[in-house]
Order: structure tokens, then sequence, then C-alpha cells
């Protein structure tokens, strides 16, 4: 709302220090006192006395909480008047942030410890690129959304692009370099390599935060989890190099299967990671049930475990429980653990599997208990070990199966729903 520059110069005519200017971002962002203190790499009683002081420069009283809203509101009416006066520019055109389509994520339960996690990460540890994956509906989209607004004083630009819809790297590399370029590049780099080279010296002399999110549109159904289809393995070989040389921004992608470059660059001591997205804990998780109105709470910690608290299919679920049982989980429960809607969500995850995936995933939908690397490869004895560990390795990359003790079994609902697929085709 505040253009930054507006905020700092501001604050340097009151009196206020580049590092009481830093306090003061990150509580307009709405952190804690403690949280500004772990950013800024200081205390929390530290962190609070520079705001403290921002306070009294700015000739604000009063305790605690109140006197950051009455500083918001100062903030505000001098910032109008300065518009007024026509002193300052309007925020929309310093326009620093391109949201694309990102959707809204006012409801939002959960997640402070990914959320702690990840910005540690990028903040403090300086990640250049980080992967976040996992399952379709298990809240990637919503999470890269919510930290980017966590995030947004730590940056000079921020790019959200969803890539649902397949754009060639070239394209998205039109639209990324016009928006930090402030006008379209000249012609003359018109090659993506050129493009690519002008970007990456972008990111080089300005820190920005890009996140990429949906980059399994690029990955070829079928086969293993990380394989590009033709026409974009230059997303992989722009990924690779975001990773490898170094530059002050970040790079955040989101996906439903682990990223090969960044399980190959990771743990090299370079600051680049991934972060695999799991379900919302219990409570938020009945928070979704709760806020669709169900009822039979006894039975509900049942339906979150059966779907591993992927709050999308919890959402669907809820949905004909709702319309079909009047809400009630246990009348739903005594009937199925899914519903059509959740057969066809699955299903949709299926399709991108390889055939040797999918014959694991029959052999594991009849099991019990979980079965070893070498009881699959007793009932999979055409099928040589090195293929095996692939197509294992890439069930755990796409969330669909899970490793115990006994060995890797199947997650509640795709059990079952695996058995239905396995009764249709028989
Ligand atoms: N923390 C959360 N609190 C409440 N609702 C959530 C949360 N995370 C996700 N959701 C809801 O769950 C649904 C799925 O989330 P989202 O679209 O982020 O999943 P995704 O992992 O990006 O899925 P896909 O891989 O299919 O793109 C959305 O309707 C979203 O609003
Ligand atoms: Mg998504």
């Amino acid at each position: 709302m505040i253009p930054p520059e507006f905020l700092s110069d501001l604050a340097t005519q009151q009196g206020v220090s580049k590092s009481e200017l830093a306090a003061l971002k990150l509580g307009l962002a709405g952190y804690s006192t403690a949280d500004i203190g772990e950013q800024l790499g200081i205390s929390g009683d530290a962190a609070r006395k520079r705001l403290s002081e921002v306070y009294q420069k700015f000739g604000i009283a009063g305790r605690g909480p109140v006197k950051l809203t009455k500083l918001q509101q100062l903030l505000v009416t001098r910032y109008q008047e300065a518009l007024e006066k026509g002193t300052a520019v309007k925020a929309a055109e310093l326009e620093q942030v391109d949201w694309g389509n990102a959707p809204d994520v006012s409801v939002f339960y959960g997640r402070t410890a990914e959320l702690e996690q990840l910005e540690r990460w990028i903040i403090q540890d300086r990640y250049r690129l980080l992967a976040l994956y996992g399952i379709s509906g298990i809240g990637k989209t919503t999470l890269s959304v919510k930290l980017t607004q966590r995030l947004q004083p730590h940056f000079e630009k921020i790019f959200w692009r969803s890539l649902y819809y397949a754009p060639l790297l070239q394209d998205l590399l039109i639209e990324l370099t016009t928006f930090l370029h402030g006008s379209p590049l000249d012609p003359a780099l018109a090659t993506v390599s050129e493009q690519m080279d002008w970007v990456m010296d972008y990111l080089q002399h300005h820190r920005c935060l890009l996140v990429l999110n949906g980059l399994e549109s690029f990955s070829r159904k079928g086969d293993l989890a990380g394989s590009y289809q033709p026409n974009y393995e230059n997303y992989s070989q722009w990924i690779h190099l975001v990773g490898t040389v170094p530059h002050q921004s970040c790079v955040v992608t989101t996906s439903q299967e682990k990223l090969g470059e960044v399980a190959y660059l990771e743990g090299q001591t370079l600051p680049v990671g991934s972060f695999k997205l799991r379900g919302l804990e219990l409570e938020q998780a009945k928070a979704i049930l709760q806020n669709k109105g169900l009822t039979g709470e006894d039975k509900w910690q049942y339906l979150v475990d059966g779907y591993r608290g992927n709050p999308m299919m919890l959402k669907l679920v809820a949905e004909t429980i709702k319309e079909v049982f009047g809400g009630n989980v246990g009348d739903f429960l005594d009937t199925s653990l899914f519903t059509r809607d959740i057969h066809n969500f699955i299903e949709r995850i299926f399709d991108r599997v390889s055939d040797l995936e999918r014959q694991i995933l029959y052999i594991l939908a009849e099991q019990n208990d979980g079965l070893s690397f070498k009881q699959l490869q007793t009932q999979l004895s055409s099928i040589n070990a090195q293929d095996l560990m692939s197509a294992l390795s890439s069930l755990r990359q796409r969330s669909l199966i899970e490793h115990v003790d006994q060995g890797f079994i199947l997650p509640p609902v795709i059990k079952e729903v695996t058995q239905q697929i396995m009764v249709s085709e028989a």
C-alpha cells in the first residue's frame, strides 16, 4: 500500500535510523517482535527497543500493539496528503509486485512451522533456489502465495506466475524481462539464451523473488517423475542455472513431483533445497470440516487421517457428505471412505504415472501390511532392481506411497481408490 520509497524518505526525515527502519518494515508487515529479532539476527528485546525508538521519533504514545496501529494510521494519512500535494508517487505506478493470477489466500489455516522454515531458508540462509513439492491439493499454491506475501518487505521486485497453461520458456521470459526492466527489452536481445543471461544479470544486481507455480505442467505423462516434455527441456537448464550461478535473488518453484535439478544440487552445500509439503495437521484439517458445517466429530480424525490432511480432498469429500448425509461424517464412513469426485481427482494423478509405477500401486493396494523392496522384487521378478528402485523413488516423489517400518504402503484413500480401479479393470 505505502510504497517502500515513501516510507524510507519519511522515516529518514523523522530521524529513524536504517536498522530501526528495517525493524519497522517487518513490524508493518505483521511480524511479531520475536520474528523481527530472528530475521534481523538480534534478540526479540532488541527488536522491541528499535520499534519503540521508531514510535518515539514519530511521536506515538500508548501501549504495545496500539502503537503500531496508530503509526500505520499516521503513515497512511501522511501518504494520502503527499499524494494530494503531488509529492509522492502512487504505489501502483511503482508496481514492484506482479501477482499474475495468484489465488486469494485469505482463508488459511496453520502452516506456521512450514512458513518459518521456508523464511529461514530464504532470508537467513539466502537460498537462491527452493522447490516446494507435494501431491495435488496438498496446498502448495496456497502456501507459496502466503509465503510471498510475508516475504514482500525483503525483496525489491516480486514475480509470481502460475504455469498451468504451460508457457514456453521464451514466452515466460518475455513477461519476466518486461516486468523487471519496466518495459519490453531491446528486440536485439531476442534469443532465449540472451534473455536468460539478461535475467541472470538482473538477479545478480537486484534482490528479486520469482515464484513459478505448477512445474508439473511440463513433465511427461506416463514417465517417471521429473522428466520434461519436448520443447520444455530448457526450463530444466534455466533452473539448473538459477541454482548454480551465484546471485542475490530467490526462485521458488512448486510442483507435484520433486524436481530432479534440485535433488541433484541440494546437499552440495549450495543454497538450494527442496521441501516436501505434507498434509495439514489434525486441528487445521478439522477447521476445514468445521467450516463446511460437518457433524459427527468423533469420526473426523479417521477421515482426516484417511486423506492424510489433504485440504483439497477434504473439501471435495465434505461437499458430498453435506449434500448426501446431511453433514454426518459417521454415516458417510459407514458407506465408504471416498466419493466419485475423489476417485476422479486421484485418477488424474494416476494418469501421470508409468506402467511399472501403476503395477506397484496395484500390488500394494492388495496388502494389509507394508511390503519391503525384496518382497516387491519377488512379486515383480521380470523387473530389474534398478528399474524397481527408480519407480519406487518416483512414487515417493509423487507422494503416492509411504515408507513405514514394514516397508512400502499406500495412504488409505489412495489404497481404496486403487482397489476400485482394479475391480473395474478386471
Ligand atoms: N493452509 C490451508 N488452509 C486452508 N485451506 C487450504 C490451505 N492450504 C490449501 N488449502 C485449500 O486447499 C485447496 C488446494 O490447495 P492448493 O491449490 O494450494 O493445492 P496445490 O498443492 O497447489 O494443488 P495442485 O498440485 O493441484 O496445484 C485450495 O482450495 C486451498 O484453498
Ligand atoms: Mg497448485
